[in-house]
Parts: C-alpha cells; sequence; structure tokens
C-alpha cells in the first residue's frame, strides 16, 4: 500500500478501534467488513485484539489457516467467510493458555498478518485493534500503515471520554479519524414498539461535532446482533431485510466514500514504516 512494500495489494486499511472495551467494537468491525463484502469489494479483516480475539467465532470460523512454505518463508492461507478474509491472533494462541502481551510482541504478530499472509488483492482490510488506548494500542497502531480508522462508542459519558482519547491517539500517529459510529443506541421493545434509550441520547453525534468528525451513525441493541455474534452469522447476513442491517449497510456506505474522500483529498497521512523495528 503506498508503495511501502507491505500490502502491497490493499487499496485501503481500516482501523476499527474503541477507547472502552466491550462497546461492541468487534461485533461493529465484522458487520462493516461482511456488508462491504456484499457490495461486491474484495475485503479481509485482521483481528488485532490481543486480549480477547473474537472475530472467528463471530465469522462463524472454528479452523486454523494453512501454512506452506514458498521459497523464503511460510506463508498463511487466511480463512475465509461471507466473502471475508481473515487473519485473527486467535490463530496463533491456545485458548486455554492466556498470553501476557508485550507491545513489540503484539506488534511483530500483526507486522507477520501483514507480511506473511497471502492476502492477495483487496480493496478493503480492516483492523479490529484491542480496546484502551495505551502504549500497546499506540504501537499497534505505528506498526499498520493505516488509510483511517472508525471510532465505537455507546452512548454514555464513560465510553465517549475514552473515544475521545482514542481519537487523539490516531491524531498523535497522523491517521485520520473518518467518524464516530454510536453502538448500543436505543432499544426498540418488540412487543409495544417503544424506544428506550437505555445509554443516554445523542453522545455519539455530540462528540463527533465536538471533534470535529463525522457522525456516522447509531446501530440500535437488538438480540439478533448479538446471536449474530454468538452463532457466526452476522445480522447482515441473517437479517438482510432488518432495519439494522439497512443502518450498517448505510453507515458502511458514508465509511467507504469518507475513505475515498481522504484518498482524493491525497491527505493520507506519511506513515514511517519500520518492519524491522
Ligand atoms: N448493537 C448490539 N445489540 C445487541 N448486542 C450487541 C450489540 N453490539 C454488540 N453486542 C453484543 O455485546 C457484546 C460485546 O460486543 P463485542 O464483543 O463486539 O464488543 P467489543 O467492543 O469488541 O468488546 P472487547 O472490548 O471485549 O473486544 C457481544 O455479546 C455482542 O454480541
Ligand atoms: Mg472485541
Amino acid at each position: 500500500m503506498q508503495g511501502q512494500g507491505i500490502l502491497a495489494g490493499v487499496k485501503n486499511t481500516v482501523a476499527v478501534a474503541s477507547g472502552k472495551g466491550g462497546v461492541g467494537k468487534s461485533t461493529v468491525a465484522v458487520n462493516l467488513a461482511v456488508s462491504t463484502a456484499l457490495k461486491g469489494y474484495k475485503v479481509g479483516l485482521i483481528d488485532a485484539d490481543i486480549y480477547g480475539p473474537s472475530i472467528p467465532l463471530m465469522l462463524g470460523i472454528n479452523e486454523k489457516p494453512q501454512i506452506y512454505q514458498s521459497t523464503d518463508s511460510n506463508k498463511m492461507v487466511p480463512l475465509e467467510n461471507y466473502g471475508v478474509k481473515l487473519m485473527s491472533i486467535g490463530f496463533l494462541i491456545d485458548d486455554d493458555n492466556p498470553v501476557i502481551w508485550r507491545g513489540p510482541m503484539a506488534s511483530g504478530a500483526i507486522k507477520q498478518f501483514m507480511t506473511d499472509v497471502e492476502w492477495g488483492e483487496l480493496d478493503y482490510l480492516f483492523f479490529d485493534m484491542p480496546p484502551g488506548t495505551g502504549d500497546i494500542q499506540l504501537t499497534l497502531v505505528q506498526s499498520i500503515p493505516l488509510t483511517g480508522s472508525v471510532l465505537v462508542t455507546t452512548p454514555q459519558p464513560v465510553s465517549l471520554i475514552d473515544a475521545q482519547k482514542g481519537l487523539k491517539m490516531f491524531h498523535r500517529v497522523n491517521v485520520p479519524v473518518c467518524g464516530i459510529i454510536e453502538n448500543m443506541s436505543y432499544f426498540i421493545a418488540p412487543d409495544t414498539g417503544n424506544r428506550y434509550e437505555i445509554f443516554g441520547h445523542g453522545g455519539g453525534e455530540q462528540l463527533a461535532s465536538k471533534l470535529d468528525t463525522e457522525f456516522l451513525g447509531g446501530i440500535p441493541i437488538d438480540p439478533r446482533i448479538r446471536e449474530g455474534g454468538d452463532t457466526g452469522r452476522p445480522i447482515v447476513i441473517s437479517h438482510p431485510e432488518s432495519e439494522e442491517s439497512k443502518i450498517i449497510t448505510g453507515i458502511t456506505e458514508t465509511l467507504l466514500s469518507s475513505l475515498e474522500k481522504l484518498k482524493n483529498s491525497n491527505s493520507s497521512p506519511d506513515i514511517e514504516i519500520d518492519l524491522n523495528g
């Protein structure tokens, strides 16, 4: 990408991040990736969450990737479902033994995903980032040549404060933030149709305007979104006609056009990537 040599066949790379954990970042990353693939694009997803790699489960993938010896190194073939090619930190570790990751180790693993995986040609490569804005996250975002990023937050202050830190982290490393996605924005009771704003209202939108970034949209709480994660059938696949899927598709379109604008304005950052460092 951008003449870096690594990810040479990848046109756009996007980090899906959040300050706070548990806001639905992985769920959103999976649905964004799948809905991008449904539009006919070639899509990859890297699960970079060292604390809890959950994408294989959410994407319904339960094998491990094949490794083969090429002329000069070992190459991995990404696994694929719903048109999305996946590599996950989860493939490198065994479920029962927790790993204590340090920054260099985590970025080493992600660099391997960028150099030793047969991605082929991709229009979009999404990264599900680990929650938080500490040293490890900073090391990771510096290791990836990113076209842009999106921040996922829930509407309440504890999450918004952390999302703001996330935005600052990306600014520090010159990665443009394409916008904010508010997850768990509201709940529509299926029996009465009443709307409940469980985590408050409008926080994501206010934060976007305060931070001068785009509000990409709000995704409601819906049991089918949770089930989609647990059963490996994202809602955009299991219920493509649902209101939620239409919202996610709309957010995807806004995100893709925002990335397109970034490229045209030529403001993609010139990041120094040191693959040996
Ligand atoms: N809009 C939603 N409606 C219903 N359930 C949701 C929604 N978004 C996420 N969930 C559920 O909330 C839980 C947490 O979501 P998820 O694992 O995507 O969060 P995360 O931010 O990636 O968490 P972590 O920080 O641990 O990586 C999951 O069980 C998921 O299915
Ligand atoms: Mg996650």
